[in-house]
């Protein structure tokens, strides 16, 4: 098949995939005049197919919403073995190389072009997933209409710039969110699209249940399923009260943030069993292994760095600062938000005490009391 386009042939998860040769520069990508294909997003399928090969309900259908060069769908059918098989994108080139891209990996589906949110509520399928450029928030609307109890929703969002704090104004528009620049934007923000999914699910009589979020290079990435009830308690305001520390507060409240999604970010009993594959990068196992071990803590996390500037002393190693909280009996592990985070259910003032007892005798200062 010709294209107006240079083409190069990428392999990628199970998948061999002819994408537009065209120069390619780090970060989330913008729409430009030949179907998108970003590798760096392999992460984002990586843990779809991950998490989709122990999903909860079964999955005899999906529909790559926002398909590009089909790199998603084609993906989750080679490594899941889906029965029903679905793409749309508005771009009539990218629904050609989708079609290209079936055919060299010996798959059939259904190919439409055209906008999503009028080609969405036209079939029901058990998992939809919506990837686009920036703000997923165009799409949703007309996504959680058309689910059913069941459904399950896959969600990218890529403007973390506004879900993370640097332009509050805009996510207050968008979202209808107050972030937070802060260590924990990025947790934050991952919340606070759950709490406008929720909200979309809450107008149908529905609610949802988290199976897998992560935040990860430029992009946050949840995975929910759409189940009956309200949930009402899983949503709302937060007020910083330390390093770390939120407490839960009225939407009223001086600095109060949200809302946001307050519950678990993904299903433990899932999480526990998910492993990487033989298509997983490195990289990609890595960031498994994280979201595994932080599954099962409380919300949000405190940083060295956070620390080290309230007690004006350098901080601990990691793992040792880690370690040290065990050994006086609580939880604590390293969170794949942030380098030098720490989720743990220590009370604060054990956490300051033992950071003060590990920080290396190079404080930059010891007119502090020890306490
Ligand atoms: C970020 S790319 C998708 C990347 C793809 N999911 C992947 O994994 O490689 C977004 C795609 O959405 C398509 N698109 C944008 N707005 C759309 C709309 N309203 N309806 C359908 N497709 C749309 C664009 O043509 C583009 O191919």
């Amino acid at each position: 098949m010709e294209f107006p386009f240079p083409t190069v042939a990428v392999s990628e998860g199970a998948a061999t995939l002819l994408v537009p040769d065209v120069p390619r520069r780090k970060g989330p990508g913008t729409a430009g005049p030949w179907p998108f294909y970003n590798p760096t997003m392999a992460v984002n399928r990586d843990l779809s197919a991950i998490v989709l090969s122990k999903w909860p309900r079964p999955l005899g259908s999906l529909l790559d919403g926002l398909a590009a060069t089909g790199a998603w769908g084609i993906r989750m059918a080679l490594e899941l073995g889906v029965g029903h098989l679905a793409f749309n994108d508005r771009s009539r080139e990218a629904t050609r190389l989708i079609r290209e891209n079936l055919r060299r990996n010996g798959l059939t589906a259904d190919v439409h072009s055209g906008d999503l949110s009028d080609y969405i509520g036209k079939r029901r399928y058990d998992f939809i997933d919506i990837d686009p450029f920036g703000p997923p928030t165009p799409f949703l609307g007309a996504a959680f209409d058309a689910a059913k109890e069941s459904s399950g929703i896959g969600v990218t969002a890529t403007d973390t710039a506004v879900l993370c704090g640097t332009y509050p104004k805009a996510c207050e528009n968008r979202y209808g969110a107050r972030p937070l620049r802060s260590a924990q934007g990025a947790e934050i923000g991952l919340r606070i699209l759950l709490g406008y999914c929720h909200r979309l699910a809450a107008e149908g009589g529905d609610q949802i249940r988290p199976i897998l979020s992560f935040s990860a290079e430029h992009f946050v990435r949840v995975h929910v399923l759409v189940e009956s009830g309200s949930g009402s308690g899983s949503i709302g305001h937060l007020v910083r009260v330390g390093p770390g520390r939120f407490i839960v507060a009225s939407g009223a409240d001086r600095g109060a943030i949200g809302p946001l999604w307050l519950g678990p970010l993904g299903d433990a009993a899932v999480l526990r069993r998910l492993q990487p594959s033989a298509w997983t990068s490195v990289a990609s196992a890595r960031l498994l292994s994280l979201l595994k071990a932080e599954c099962e803590m409380p919300p949000f996390f405190v940083t060295t760095d956070e620390l080290a500037a309230g007690e004006r002393h350098s901080p601990p190693r990691l793992d040792r600062f880690i370690e040290g909280l065990q050994e006086i009996g609580y939880r604590a592990t390293r969170t794949h938000f942030h380098p030098r985070g720490v989720k743990t259910d220590a009370p604060s003032q054990d956490i300051v005490r033992m950071f003060r007892e590990l920080s290396p005798t190079g404080s930059t200062d010891d007119s502090r009391p020890a306490s």
